[in-house]
């Protein structure tokens, strides 16, 4: 991250991208731009947050397709009606059925699965208390199959997100409140203009009835393994 941001110093270009707008930022108090050391974190979190979360998502959602061939089936006709009209930033975005398919896998499987926070005064909810410096996790992942929230939690049915209401209350794959992730729009565009180009030309047969699954700071496959079939045309 070092060598790129020295890179983009040196060379004095103007890119107009995410980096030149951080690189120029100043603080309201000081004027004073960010340092080395807090532009290479800040790329880092972007990369990382970015990246692996999206990356995860996608392995999931693959995963999901290929052991439900009837939603496959559903999304290929999504994907052949609506023609080129599939690809345009518009059409991402809107309400559909390939969108439903990757809010269902991030149900059963959210790749931020935990969000903690640490206590900064002793404080109380409902019943509960807890002290100053208290680590708090929510459990999104839980949450996200609570059958006191969720019709057959355990089932994969994307059907359901055609509720304008299923995200209420039970559902937060990207946060909520002041630090919702700031990549929602970019995450969500990015994975269904994914799923459609693979899906319009091939398909995933995976190899396992199950995906074994790893919690680390991020809600992993441990491995989803099968082959990549080019689809008839
Ligand atoms: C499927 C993909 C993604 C998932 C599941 C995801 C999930 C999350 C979650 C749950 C949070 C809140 C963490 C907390 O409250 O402690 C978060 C924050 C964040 N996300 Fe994402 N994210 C994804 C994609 C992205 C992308 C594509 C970017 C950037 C391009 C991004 C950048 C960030 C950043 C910078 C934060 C911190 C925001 C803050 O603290 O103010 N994320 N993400």
């Amino acid at each position: 991250m070092q060598e790129i941001l020295d890179k983009r110093r040196i060379s004095g270009e103007e890119k107009n991208d995410l980096l030149d707008m951080m690189i120029h930022a100043r603080y309201e108090d000081t004027q004073l731009p960010m340092t080395d050391e807090q532009l290479v974190d800040e790329m880092l979190i972007l990369f990382i947050a970015g990246h692996e979360t999206t990356a995860n998502a996608l392995s999931f959602i693959f995963f999901e397709i290929s052991r439900h061939p009837e939603a496959e089936q559903t999304l290929r006709n999504e994907i052949s009606t609506l023609g080129e009209a599939a690809f345009t930033p518009d059409s991402l975005m809107k309400k559909s059925y390939t969108l439903n398919i990757i809010k269902e896998a991030m149900r059963l499987h959210p790749p931020a699965w935990g969000i903690d926070r640490e206590a900064l005064e002793d404080d109380h909810f409902k019943d509960y208390s807890w002290g100053k410096g208290t680590q708090i996790i929510l459990y999104i992942g839980g949450l996200h199959r609570n059958p006191k929230y969720w019709t057959d939690p355990e089932a994969f049915i994307p059907e359901r997100f055609d509720d304008e209401n299923a995200r209420n209350f039970a559902y937060y794959p990207f946060g909520a409140g002041p630090r919702l992730c700031i990549g929602e729009h970019f995450a969500m565009m990015e994975m269904v203009l994914i799923v459609r180009k693979f899906y319009q030309l091939y398909s995933f047969k995976s190899s396992h009835d199950q995906v074994e699954k790893k919690a680390l700071v991020t809600l992993r496959p441990i491995k989803v393994s099968g082959k990549i079939v080019k689809n008839p045309i």
